[in-house]
């Protein structure tokens, strides 16, 4: 009597028949890696909340995007960090700001080797550190934002910018940028939307890295946990306006909304691994409990299989050397 009849365990008896049914896969072209470049700073200034992980000077951005662009990632994501911040966030308007002239010297450094992207918001600019400037109750004013999110999308296009990524959940966003592109002549610049962004505890690190000021939350833009239907509009609204590639965020907490974002999307789909989701594996390998290496692929692995066209994380460019 031959029983069981069916036997799944037979297609994993060995490494490569394992290797040979895999549904999904891992390559360095999927992954984007996110770096701070910080003003005036003279050494690379490390995270205490990221281990591993460091605010760039301007000098070791550039040794970073060599180094992305030799394991041939997918694309290097930045974000600056200015030495001085105002309540509407001019520094993320000026050509000289420390995005946009990193941007320049990051793209004269890679050319068209790896795609630079920059993360278009202006949280890091204002000193109140919010997504947008205020209006006189306290408030993100979200239509005067929009008008400041167009004039830095063309500013960050002319920068050498290959892909520009709104991320601070403004209603219309897309639209604008699109728009304000278009009629600069950037037509062949793609927007990467942060479509479904929630309102996360886990961006907690990352607000250390660029020494975010915000007091309060940026619940009043950035979507609520508990909602899922919202997540398809959001999605369905970037689309109508043009967004060439949609973001989920943050990762592991919302891969029901990554898979589902992956179903009706037809545009490919980022997942942004962020902050915290590194600093939780940091902190449980840095105590034995996990196995690092192990549970970082995993973690990949399971973003990708959710749906994700491509991951941005910070463990990057060390994914991609196990990989080789
Ligand atoms: C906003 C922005 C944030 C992150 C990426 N873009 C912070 C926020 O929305 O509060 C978080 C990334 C991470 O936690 O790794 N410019």
């Amino acid at each position: 009597m031959a029983f069981p009849s069916d036997r799944p365990r037979r297609l994993r008896r060995t490494p490569a028949l394992r290797r040979l049914v895999a549904e999904t896969r891992l390559h360095p072209a999927d992954f984007i890696l996110p770096v701070f470049v910080r003003e005036g700073l003279s050494e690379p200034a490390p995270i205490s909340s990221m281990p591993g992980v460091v605010q760039h000077t301007e000098a070791t951005l550039l040794e970073a995007a060599e180094e992305a662009r030799d394991l041939g990632l997918g694309g290097i994501m930045l974000f600056g960090i200015p030495a001085e911040r105002d309540a509407q966030g001019s520094a993320g308007l000026d050509p000289q700001g420390i995005l946009n002239r990193s941007i320049r010297a990051v793209k004269d450094r890679v050319g068209n080797d790896l795609p630079v992207m920059s993360d278009l918001c202006l949280d890091e600019f204002t000193d109140h550190g919010h997504c947008g400037v205020l209006d006189s109750s306290g408030s993100v004013d979200n239509d005067a934002t929009l008008e400041i999110y167009a004039q830095m999308g063309v500013v960050q296009a002319e920068s050498g910018a290959d892909v520009v990524a709104p991320s601070g959940m403004m209603d219309g966003q897309v639209a604008v940028i699109r728009q304000a592109l278009d009629e600069a002549g950037h037509q062949d610049i793609p927007i990467l939307a942060y479509a479904a962004k929630y309102a996360s505890a886990y961006y907690g690190p990352f607000r250390d890295a660029v020494d975010s000021q915000l007091q309060g939350d940026r619940r009043q833009y950035q979507m609520d946990a508990p909602n899922r239907t919202e997540a398809i509009r959001e999605v369905e609204l970037d689309l109508a306006e043009g967004a060439d590639m949609v973001m989920v965020k943050p990762a592991a907490a919302y891969l029901d909304i990554l898979r589902e974002v992956a179903e009706i999307s037809d545009v490919p789909v980022s997942a942004y691994q962020v902050s915290g989701e590194y600093a939780l594996i940091e902190a449980a390998a840095a105590n034995g409990w996990v196995d690092r290496q192990a549970v970082v692929m995993e973690s990949l692995m399971a973003i990708r299989r959710a749906g994700a066209t491509n991951v941005l994380t910070y463990y990057a460019a060390e994914a991609a050397r196990w990989l080789r």
